[in-house]
């Protein structure tokens, strides 16, 4: 059994990558779980926060759970052509502090999907995560991609995503990714 923490960049509630996510959690291969967390509610990372009081819980609890999971999809919108601030936010907090880094990330199996409205699917913050992850030392897999373009009209009202093509290449990624986790222990 595989198991895999999903986290989505956008904090809005008819996010379409929230409804990505909770597509890719419905769609994971038999064997596979995808555990959806949240990062809102994360602050802005401020080092005087953290040098007066620590790193906040709910940051330190998601890392407790990214420490122990087999892999981490990351689920991401693209803001100017890159990672939108509170998603790389939120990573920056899970990577303080920096010692702690290879317990939470190291050798971590990461796969990047994401769903824009645009053309071109989230192509360029899916890029953008690349050295994101090398400082970080995780493990991003590359053997697919998934970008979801025009993705405003391929989600129904309750956030089905209702495109037969689209499934099905998700759920190709989500099997590949799935056997790329089970084939790649984490190594710290
Ligand atoms: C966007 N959007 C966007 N889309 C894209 O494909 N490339 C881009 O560079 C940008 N830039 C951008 C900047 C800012 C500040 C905003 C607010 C939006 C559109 C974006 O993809 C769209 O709002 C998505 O719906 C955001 O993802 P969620 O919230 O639906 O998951």
């Amino acid at each position: 059994m595989a198991r895999v923490i999903g986290i989505s960049g956008s904090l809005r509630t008819r996010s379409l990558n929230a409804a990505l996510l909770r597509v890719a959690a419905g769609l994971a291969p038999a064997g596979t779980t995808i555990e959806i967390e949240s990062i809102k509610g994360i602050p802005l990372y401020d080092g005087d926060v953290e040098s007066s009081t620590g790193i906040p819980a709910m940051v330190a609890s998601l890392k407790d759970r990214i420490a122990v999971t087999e892999g981490l999809l990351l689920v991401t919108p693209e803001y100017n052509n890159s990672i939108p601030g509170v998603f790389k936010n939120a990573i920056d907090w899970l990577s303080r502090p920096a010692d702690d880094i290879p317990r939470v990330f190291g050798g971590l199996p990461v796969g990047i999907i994401g769903a824009s409205p645009g053309r071109f699917g989230t192509l360029l913050s899916q890029t953008a995560w690349l050295p994101v992850l090398r400082a970080l030392g995780a493990q991003p897999w590359f053997g697919q991609s998934f970008y979801l373009g025009g993705a405003g009209r391929l989600f129904d009202a309750s956030g089905a995503l209702t495109d037969e093509d689209s499934r099905k290449r998700l759920q190709g990624y989500l099997a590949g990714f799935a056997e790329f986790v089970g084939a790649t222990p984490r190594r710290r």
